[in-house]
């Protein structure tokens, strides 16, 4: 069953980040589109291919997000490349399924003499990004005074002879900087997305991927998201849910908080309770995870992911639903949604015992908040969800956390290796 198409997956990526900043993915977007005129000017790649480059092209800065200052570009394109390259081919190697092109990011910044060319088949791709991206951000800085011969000083030294040769020519046939200061390159970008193509099971890893990206913003709320998944799909085995209805409540879990990424963490992790205004602002993660989720993904999938701070009795949020118009999967997300907020740590209080989280579970019920077979379903079987659920949230924070130990040991032997 398609709930998404690929272009839509591309779309809903990019999008996502965006709500963290924009600006790397803006810079990735226009930076992509050289990149992809380039490699139209050498030839011998099909059109899914450039598709590909696309992809990997629009995310070689995703490393910044968790390196650096995000207004700090000149930094950690220019100065000290290394930290947002090497995270950023960690996360794509090891978190999406670009694995395969992922060292292209790890090489992104480092002179086309030092790029490894045996046993790397993008060694030349790499190159030519690596020019690419620096002509995206001189453009943009120097407006017209920008010259694109400029780069013909590094010749050799910082950007391979062929890399330059085909900027020249993009810029012969398809008058590529023109298009990116008048922004007529996204229509051309748009033109090349419907070339792409994901099978189910890459769809579904870079669903995982979207929620990975959570912890970007903060950890506690990719736990907390991470929990949700788990408690949701227990939840759904033990109500005999339908194949295709789990499923649906799954890939709604996987993004049901992806809103957060635009509240600050100061916020989201704030050890206090949060004043009316903090939770307004935490409040509208709703609205602006739909605002990009809407028409891109299964309409079913949608309306459970943005109805997990509903509640029966109309208390909720955003859009004070009731009972009569809340589905069984909407239902089983909302207690998913509580369930997490009552069991993980919270700065401001001490952690919950068994008969506390109990208690304002069934009063939860008894007030019409909250669906009481479902709620009770988790009751029944509290000990064996929550003893999965430990497990499965420290798998994945285990590999979140071998990232960071990745790191370490990729950004000290590179170092090493050019003292
Ligand atoms: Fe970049
Ligand atoms: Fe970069
Ligand atoms: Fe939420």
């Amino acid at each position: 069953m398609e709930y998404i198409s690929s272009k839509n997956i591309f779309l809903l990526i990019r999008d996502t980040l965006k709500l963290h900043d924009r600006r790397p993915m803006d810079h990735g977007s226009r930076a992509g589109y050289l990149f992809c005129k380039m490699l139209e000017c050498k030839g011998g790649y099909e059109q899914y291919e450039i598709a590909d480059f696309l992809m990997l092209a629009t995310l070689h800065d995703i490393g910044a997000y968790k390196t650096d200052r995000m207004g700090d570009r000149l930094n950690y394109e220019f100065k000290e490349p290394m930290p947002h390259s090497t995270y950023g081919f960690l996360f794509l190697k090891n978190i999406t399924p670009l694995e395969e092109m992922s060292r292209m990011v790890l090489y992104h910044r480092v002179p086309c003499t030092k790029i490894p060319g045996e046993d790397f088949q993008y060694a030349k791709e790499t190159e030519i990004l690596s020019l690419a991206e620096a002509a995206e951000v001189y453009h943009l800085a120097l407006g017209e005074g920008f010259d694109h011969k400029m780069f013909r000083r590094q010749e050799g030294t910082f950007y391979s002879k062929e890399a330059l040769d085909l900027l020249d020519l993009a810029v012969a046939r398809f008058d590529v900087f023109s298009h990116l200061a008048d922004e007529s390159y996204q229509k051309e970008l748009d033109d090349i997305l419907e070339y792409m193509i994901f099978t189910n099971e890459d769809k579904k890893k870079f669903i995982q991927t979207i929620m990975m990206c959570i912890g970007f913003r903060s950890e506690i709320a990719l736990m907390d998201a991470v929990s949700c998944v788990c408690v949701s799909k227990q939840l759904a085995r033990k109500l005999n849910l339908a194949p295709e209805n789990e499923e649906k409540l799954y890939y709604a879990s996987l993004i049901h908080d992806i809103g957060m990424l635009s509240i600050p963490a100061k916020i989201i992790e704030a050890p206090r309770k949060l004043t009316q205004e903090e939770t307004a602002l935490t409040r509208t993660h709703v609205s602006r995870e739909e605002k990009i989720l809407l028409n891109r993904m299964d309409s079913e999938i949608v309306a459970i992911a943005t109805a997990h701070h509903e509640r029966l009795d109309g208390s909720g949020y955003p859009k004070g639903l009731t009972a009569s118009s809340l589905s069984r999967e909407q239902c089983i997300l909302q207690v998913a949604d509580v369930v997490t907020a009552l069991t993980s740590e919270r700065a401001y209080r001490k952690k919950l015992t068994k008969e506390e989280i109990i208690k304002t579970l069934k009063q939860d019920v008894k007030d019409g908040k909250l669906h009481r077979q479902v709620t009770e379903c988790y009751m029944d079987s509290y000990d064996e969800i929550t003893q999965i659920v430990e497990k499965e949230t420290k798998e994945v924070l285990d590999l979140y956390n071998s990232l960071t130990t990745k790191y370490h040991s990729v950004y000290g032997d590179f170092k090493n290796k050019n003292k």
